[in-house]
């Protein structure tokens, strides 16, 4: 079967798949799916200083061709997932993406003294400044280049853990604020987070969410994803997660030619949770057939 393994700057990941943060927990409740040990890595849902219970009411919606969330960050808190979750995810065999999130560039701050010492159960932390359902920090910060060049490397100055900023959609130019996230001193982006949406009920004439708005995932957001990837990737000279409707192994190819070192899989896998076993093998074909190294692929996008 064929190599698959790939390489996000010091990070060896044994295939490009990674679980895209929030839509797995920990992983704990995929493993009785699947090992988990075929993943490249797992990345944890958005963790915050404090425990946090999310947003109420009304927090997800299918759209067509994808879905609305405003989950608010509902998380056990940083002490209780190193204490509770962090081994889990060590043993599973996947490469540890610790997803930290915050409101204030405080609170980015403390998560990462938090974690730090706990290095050697970490493979990376996956910097949030992009959820765009709370009303402080993540996206706020992410929509803004300078705060992100700022935070990206107070935090630098914090740990030697590899920092992936993972990065809004929901901005004009998303090569300026990934080049802010390189500028801080990030070892790669993550691209992309979700799309800011509404779904209305026509009968109430209300959002379907309580909290208005969500974050739209899915295989529609896919070729905004792509063409993020591909901007970023023509500027960048750190590398790129990405991140957006990956539902099979095509999906995969076409975000690693378009400059993706490797991949997030997420709302496909509330589907079908065993898919990343499906995309596995595919990928290993494919590269068997193809007689080539998935990671040879990245960034090989011919334009016209
Ligand atoms: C949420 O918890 O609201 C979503 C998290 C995210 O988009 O980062």
């Amino acid at each position: 079967m064929g190599d698959i393994s790939v390489k996000v700057g010091s990070v060896n990941l044994k295939s490009p798949l990674i679980l895209a943060s929030g839509t797995c927990n920990f992983g704990r409740e995929l493993a009785e799916f699947y090992d988990l040990s075929i993943l490249g890595g797992i990345s944890s849902k958005g963790l915050t200083i404090k425990p946090r219970a999310g947003n109420p009411g009304v927090r997800v919606a299918e759209c067509d061709s994808g879905m609305l969330n405003s989950v608010g960050l509902q998380n056990p808190g940083v002490e209780y997932f190193i204490e509770n979750d962090l081994d889990f995810m060590k043993n599973s065999g996947a490469a540890v993406i610790v997803n930290v999130a915050g409101h204030s560039y405080e609170d980015y701050i403390d998560m990462v003294k938090t974690l730090d010492p706990h290095k050697d159960k970490i493979d990376a932390l996956e910097i949030n400044l992009s959820c765009p359902n709370v009303k402080e920090g993540c996206m706020t910060i992410g929509s803004d280049p300078q705060a992100i060049k700022y935070i990206t490397s107070e935090l630098r100055k914090l740990t030697d853990l590899p920092l992936w900023i993972k990065l809004t959609p929901n901005v004009t130019d998303i090569k300026a604020t990934a080049l802010a996230a390189q500028a801080g001193g990030a070892d790669a982006v993550v691209l992309i987070n979700t799309l800011m949406g509404m779904r209305i009920d026509i009968r109430t004439r209300r959002p379907v969410l309580t909290n208005n708005t969500g974050g739209y995932s899915g295989p529609a957001v896919k070729p905004v994803a792509i063409r993020m990837v591909a901007e970023c990737s023509q500027v960048l000279d750190i590398p790129i997660v990405g991140c957006g409707g990956i539902a099979d192994y095509k999906d995969v190819l076409e975000f690693m030619i378009a400059g993706a070192s490797a991949v997030e899989i997420g709302t496909a896998c509330l589907v079908h949770p065993a898919l990343p076993v499906d995309i596995t093998a595919d990928l290993e074909k494919y590269c068997s057939d193809n007689d080539l190294l998935l990671k040879d692929l990245t960034g090989t996008l011919q334009r016209w």
